[in-house]
């Protein structure tokens, strides 16, 4: 008989997931007969009855270019932490026993784990429990550290810099302040690159606290010099230094994950409040960022990434995770990638970038 591994998308989706399901497949496939079990909606689909569905050329055929992942995910679904409902409460139980008694019951010999923070915790566990993983990193916040990169990130930094260049057009018209929201949870980077690539006026990143007095000053300035307009991107998690950041629902109401949104309309508000005949909007992009075709370099990292997790699973390296580092897809051990996040240095050279290039930074 021949070999077995399954595979599964956890956590948000992000562009790109489909390209790493297709290389997974066509590398098992092609050269090495081996089956491919895709397990449906990430981890969830291993708690209860398994839901599964095999793989094969035909049933990936078509699907690099699509956003998403054929084989859905979840970010709820932690099975370490599984939210059971028990006298109109919800409870968060450990369900790994039924994870592995599943995973044995399919008959796979490994698991291709693709996600982000919380999936790969939750793979690294497992494999400890007995289940041979390798990951995947993914997410469009790019805050993993033991890649250089993740796919998903630089598809969502293009549809961001598409935005702010639309939105230019309607600030310089109106002679308006326009706040952009994006994502990123407590990283910086879509804010930053997106933020130069699509020159924004004023930046607000998690890593750098900001004053808001000092932001509406940089806005005056502008005025002054006689650009009546402004682009403010503000990512998810910054704060103002006097404060903290805008949650719109904490983990232990939201089933373990935090959300965050809301400083967008906050920001606006009162820039609004101190800026002298100039309007303000708020554009909160959210979930935009995460959809659509991923671009040619989040195809190209993914259809890598799935390609080399099976030369790992190939060689029986477990527990490690495939990683971009420099030119090279490379295999870092998976305790490496969930100690840290890859968060942006205040003092790095990006945010030195960004500020000689007169981009204003909230400090
Ligand atoms: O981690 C990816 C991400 O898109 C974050 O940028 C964002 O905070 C979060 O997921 C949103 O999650 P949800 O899909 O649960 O709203």
């Amino acid at each position: 008989m021949s070999k077995c591994i399954a595979i599964l998308t956890g956590g948000g989706d992000c562009p790109g997931l489909n390209a790493v399901i297709r290389g997974v497949v066509r590398a098992a496939t092609l050269k090495r007969n081996w089956q491919v079990l895709g397990i449906e909606d990430g981890f969830d689909g291993l708690v209860g009855t398994p839901r599964l569905r095999p793989l094969t050329i035909e049933s990936v055929r078509g699907i690099l270019p699509r956003g998403g992942t054929i084989l859905g995910t979840s970010n709820r679904g932690n099975p370490l932490a599984y939210p059971v409902q028990e006298g109109g409460k919800t409870k968060l139980i450990d369900v790994s026993d039924q994870v592995l008694a599943n995973f044995r019951r399919i008959g796979a010999e490994a698991l291709v784990a693709v996600g982000g923070d919380g999936t790969l915790k939750i793979a690294r566990r497992l494999n400890e429990l007995g289940i041979p993983v390798v990951a995947v990193p993914k997410t469009i916040d790019n805050d993993l550290r033991a890649t250089d990169v993740t796919f998903g990130y630089s598809t969502a930094v293009e549809t961001v810099t598409e935005a702010l260049d639309r939105l230019h057009t309607t600030a310089e018209s109106h002679h308006r302040v326009i706040v952009v929201e994006v994502m990123g949870r407590d990283a910086g980077w879509i804010a930053l690159e997106s933020g130069i690539a699509g020159s924004a006026d004023v930046i607000l990143i998690p890593e750098i606290p900001f004053d808001l007095n000092l932001v509406c000053q940089a806005i005056q300035r502008r005025t002054d010099h006689g650009s009546r307009f402004s682009i403010v991107v503000v990512a998810e998690g910054a704060f103002p230094g006097s404060g903290g950041k805008i949650v719109q629902a904490t983990a232990e109401d939201n089933r373990g994950v935090e959300r965050l949104g809301g400083i967008g309309r906050f920001v606006a508000a009162k820039l609004e409040a101190c800026l002298a005949d100039m309007e303000s909007r708020v554009v909160v992009l959210g979930h935009v960022q995460r959809g659509g075709s991923p671009c040619p370099f989040d195809r190209i990292l993914g259809s890598r990434f799935g390609v080399r997790a099976v030369e790992l699973i190939e060689q029986g390296q477990f527990d490690h995770m495939v990683s971009l580092r420099g030119r090279a897809v490379v295999a870092v051990p998976l305790a490496e990638a969930i100690d840290a996040l890859n968060r942006v240095d205040p003092a790095g050279e990006l945010v030195r970038t960004a500020e000689s290039l007169g981009i204003f930074l909230g400090r």
